[in-house]
């Protein structure tokens, strides 16, 4: 099958490596660049827009961005869900850019995290740092690349800290130090699979083992269990694609962040993997499995529009009705809701064009 691609990206190192990599298996591959999309939201008729024009319509979308970006990425996916395969709901954005916000999603799944703490003023976060044991980290929630990553190792040290951050109005949030002798292991899920690990030592005395703070990344393979949490992770946040930073102490793995828009230099180097290419494949069999699941919706349709009723009379019925009209809204005959079971607190995709209305619940739900 012929399918085409959008990325929409900031047109990163690693981007180009996926665009190039997306051109072996999709007919067509655009390159976008975020900077040039604008979303009107809730319009009534087009909705994205690339350079201000509407944009094409595309088999898969695959969205990338860094933090400042978040709203906007979420903004954008939202308004195409349901046209297109893409490897991300649209709260994705939101959590896996806020590291609060990623914790409080976690936790909810049992996920392991580091003991994080948050407070609304300088005064009680004090309280907190009184009877906490040191070092402890501080973090802003939306840093990348470890440069809003802090560490303290006497109340004296993290106080300073806490003034300062209260004096730049910049919003923190207070964890427990994990020791793994500056370790971390970055783990990219692909699908529900790990493609890829390593494990990254901090330069020197630098605790952040980030790459871009020096760090140093050699190939690693995690345990099942540290697997099996990377996994659930992409699966909390929506993200199908998703790179998991995690902390292996002798208490066993935490997740300390999850990158949405994982940068794939790194990676690539130390575990001699050829990651753009498993990205790219992924989104080609995803796409497919869209559009066959799309095209049998469709074959269905017609037969029913013939008066044929497909399949099991208990799981598709075809009804006949005028329908009712409340000023410009429409109203669905009451069997509907029976027959559907649908709910008021659900989301739905509504495809909707002349003469043709088709309303299907949405497969993840958004928390
Ligand atoms: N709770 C923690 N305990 C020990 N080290 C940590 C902790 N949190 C972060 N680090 C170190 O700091 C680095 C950066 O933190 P991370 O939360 O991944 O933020 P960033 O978005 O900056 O990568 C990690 O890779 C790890 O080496
Ligand atoms: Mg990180």
């Amino acid at each position: 099958m012929k399918l085409t691609v959008a990325l929409i990206s900031l047109g990163s190192q690693s981007s180009k490596w996926t665009a190039d990599a997306m051109r072996k298996y999709f007919e067509e591959v655009d390159e976008i660049n975020i900077k040039d999309i604008e979303v009107n939201i809730s319009s009534k008729d087009e909705r994205v827009f690339v350079q201000g024009k509407p944009i094409k319509k595309y088999d898969c979308i695959y969205v990338k961005g860094s933090f400042r970006y978040a709203q906007l990425l979420r903004a954008i996916t939202t308004e195409l869900k349901g046209l297109c395969y893409m490897p991300f709901a649209p709260r994705a954005f939101t959590l896996a850019h806020d590291k609060l916000l990623t914790q409080l999603s976690l936790e909810q799944d049992n996920i392991p995290m580091p003991l994080t703490y948050m407070a609304a003023t300088v005064s009680s976060a004090k309280k907190i740092l009184e009877k906490i044991r040191y070092p402890v980290i501080m973090k802003l929630p939306q840093g990348t690349q470890g440069k809003g990553v802090m560490f303290a190792d006497s109340y004296a040290a993290a106080s300073s800290m806490l003034d300062t951050l209260d004096a730049l109005k910049q919003p923190f949030i207070i964890q427990e130090y994990i020791e793994t002798d500056n370790v971390d292991i970055r783990v990219l899920v692909v699908g529900d699979k790990v493609i890829a690990a390593m494990k990254r030592k901090g330069k020197g005395e630098e605790a952040r083992a980030n790459i871009h703070a020096g760090g140093k990344g050699e190939a690693y393979e995690p345990d099942s269990f540290t697997k099996k949490i990377a996994i659930k992770t992409a699966k909390a946040l929506g993200a199908e694609i998703l790179g998991v930073d995690m902390l292996e102490s002798v208490k066993g793995p935490h997740v300390i962040e999850a990158n949405i828009s994982p940068g794939l230099q790194g990676i690539t180097e130390a575990t001699g993997i050829n990651i753009a290419d498993k990205i790219a494949k992924y989104l080609f069999n995803q796409t497919l499995n869209y559009k066959k699941k799309d095209s049998g919706d469709k074959k269905e349709n017609v037969l029913s529009d013939l008066g044929i009723v497909n399949g099991d009379l208990e799981k598709k019925h075809e009804i006949i009705a005028k329908l009712d009209f409340r000023g410009e809204k429409i109203l669905l005959p009451e069997i509907v809701t029976k027959l559907t079971k649908f709910s008021e607190d659900e989301e739905f995709v509504i495809e909707a064009k002349k003469d043709f209305l088709k309303i299907k619940k949405m497969e993840t739900s958004d928390k």
